[in-house]
């Protein structure tokens, strides 16, 4: 019926996820690094409920913000908080499994009137059940005209690298 954020589209994939773990990641979310699969693989071989990973940025009040403690666990996400609790943010990278589904059927849509995935998340953090490794690589969102630059730019480094494994420079034939 219209745009009412990340958890509700997830919550629309129910029937195609089935019993399987599965991970979502967001369409203008632009990754360089370690391959999403070993990561992956490591949340479904955990005990873990849910799962994203963590990335410092300039800009926290744009995203999702991790609230930490003093021994460095993640102890809450904010959703564009106004006064960011530290740089980290979980990026729009999720693993989660089928119980997901029945946290998103009891979500309250929040103040921009969107179900949020940080509340989803929020909800495995008490028992210990969130999987928040820092993502090593690079990592930008494309959602301003600044950042969609940036993630050309990114492109752009890895190609000249020869980094790029189909070479976007070049026809590929
Ligand atoms: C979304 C999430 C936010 C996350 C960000 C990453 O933000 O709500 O927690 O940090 O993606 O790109 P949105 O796209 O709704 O601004």
């Amino acid at each position: 019926p219209g745009p009412l954020g990340i958890a509700h589209a997830i919550g629309l994939a129910r029937d195609f996820v089935g019993d399987d773990a599965f991970c979502c990641v967001l369409g203008d979310n632009i990754l360089r690094g370690p391959a999403l699969a070993d990561i992956a693989r490591e949340f479904e071989e955990g005990s873990y409920g849910a799962g994203t990973m963590l990335h410092r940025v300039p800009d926290p009040e744009r995203f999702g913000v991790a609230e930490l403690d003093a021994s460095g666990r993640v102890v809450g996400f904010e959703e564009k908080p106004e006064h960011p609790k530290s740089d980290l943010i979980p990026i729009g990278v999720y693993f989660l499994r089928r119980d997901a589904f029945s946290v998103i059927d009891h979500l309250l849509p929040s103040g921009r009137g969107e179900f949020e995935i940080t509340d989803v998340l929020n909800h495995y953090i008490p028992d210990g059940r969130l999987y928040s490794p820092i993502y090593e690589g690079h990592w930008t969102d494309a959602g301003t005209v600044p950042s969609l630059l940036r993630a050309a730019e990114m492109a752009a480094e890895d190609d000249a690298a020869g980094r790029l494994s189909r070479p976007v420079s070049r026809p590929v034939g």
